[in-house]
Order: C-alpha cells, then sequence, then structure tokens
C-alpha cells in the first residue's frame, strides 16, 4: 500500500536519514558482508537507505526497489550522481520479485513489510530469492505504532491480519530464517539480522 502525505512527510526527513544511518550501523556490526555481493532494498522510498547501503556495505550490485513510481522518481532526483550510478532503481511488488531464486546475497527491508497486504507472501519472496546462507536486515514496526488512536487517523495502511512479534518471528522461521540479533520492543517494532538456511 502507498504512503499519504502524512507518512511521505514522515519518511522524506532528515531525522529519518539519521535513525536509519544508526541502524545500519548497528546492523553491519551484527553481521557485516563480504564487499562484492549483490544486495536488494525492497520499498526503498525515496533511496535514503540505499545511500546508506552502499556507503556501508559495498555491494557489487545494488537494487532498490519500491511499489510507487513516484517514490523511485524521488529517490532519481535524491541521491548523488555517483550513488545514482551505482544502484539500479526498480518499481516492483514485495510479493512478486523479478529475480531468480537464491539469487541475492542480501535483502533490507526498512519499514515496508506492515505497508503490504499479503506481508506473509512478501516475507515467503525474501526467502525465495536469497542464497542460502543469505541474509535478511529488517526494521518493521508494530500495529502498536501505526494504528493507535492518533495514528490510526493520521497514516494510511492496511488493517487486517497485521503481525506483531509473535506473528512475524513465526512466519519468519517458517520460511527458514533464523535470527542473529534483535533487538524486538513490543510496544514499537524490530529491528533485526537474519539468516536464511
Ligand atoms: C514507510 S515507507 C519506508 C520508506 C523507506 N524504506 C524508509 O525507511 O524511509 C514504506 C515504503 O514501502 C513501499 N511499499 C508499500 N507496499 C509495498 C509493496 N507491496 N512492495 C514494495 N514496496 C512497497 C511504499 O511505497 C513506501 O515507499
Amino acid at each position: 500500500m502507498k504512503l499519504n502525505w502524512a507518512e511521505r512527510w514522515v519518511v522524506n526527513n532528515p531525522l529519518r536519514v539519521m535513525e536509519q544511518e544508526i541502524e545500519i550501523r548497528w546492523m553491519r556490526s551484527k553481521m557485516p558482508l563480504r564487499p562484492g555481493g549483490t544486495i536488494l532494498e525492497i520499498g526503498s522510498g525515496r533511496g535514503a537507505g540505499a545511500g546508506l547501503i552502499l556507503r556501508e556495505f559495498h555491494p557489487a550490485t545494488l537494487h532498490a526497489s519500491d511499489l510507487d513510481f513516484d517514490m523511485i522518481r524521488r529517490a532519481k532526483s535524491y541521491l548523488s550522481a555517483d550513488a545514482r550510478n551505482r544502484i539500479s532503481l526498480l518499481t516492483a511488488d514485495a510479493t512478486h520479485l523479478p529475480y531468480r531464486d537464491e539469487s541475492l546475497d542480501a535483502v533490507f527491508g526498512f519499514g515496508f513489510l506492515h505497508h503490504v497486504l499479503d506481508w506473509r507472501a512478501a516475507v515467503a519472496e525474501i526467502a525465495r530469492v536469497l542464497k542460502a546462507g543469505g541474509t535478511y536486515y529488517m526494521e518493521e514496526i508494530y500495529p502498536v505504532l501505526y494504528q493507535n488512536f492518533i495514528t490510526r487517523h493520521l497514516l494510511l495502511h492496511p488493517t487486517k491480519d497485521r503481525f506483531e512479534s509473535k506473528e512475524l518471528r513465526a512466519v519468519l522461521i517458517k520460511e527458514g530464517f533464523s535470527f542473529l540479533d534483535a533487538l524486538d520492543l513490543k510496544f514499537a517494532g524490530i529491528l533485526a539480522v537474519l539468516k536464511r538456511k
């Protein structure tokens, strides 16, 4: 599901970049990748996360995808010319990723999964495209943040079959992921690094 005006303001904000910078450093400290691999970021928004992934993980190939073409258009103007030349930007739905089975070394997702109607299918897609031993770097929030009595009037999110920690962990484990590390706050969300078996 695409963002409404209020959430666009939240994510297209310098404070969001600072938050992602701290999170990406935490992720790298838990599981640094060998430089030169192939990485996909899903739900990349205006591309701030992709720029940081490029800087911190040095992939040979970085794909940044979003359901919303307008976000891809924003990424083209937000990223520096150098980053733009090194990141392949594409419009894609997380539940139908245009990649072969077991073709990627790592997948990043910052706050996109709670926007996906069929989030279970998106987790299965991530497991499908990752190589055995590949890494899923994840930041997600729980309904307590985006469906509370204030945010449910301001933000636009799917309302049925949402996940909290228990449901999310159960689906990740069912799809063959194991947790390398996680900061899981029941009143907010989760930051995690997972390995695909
Ligand atoms: C809350 S924003 C996060 C953007 C960016 N990752 C960040 O952290 O600032 C969620 C993003 O996920 C995208 N999105 C929503 N549903 C999606 C789907 N089914 N497949 C891929 N991207 C999706 C939205 O268009 C939006 O750009």
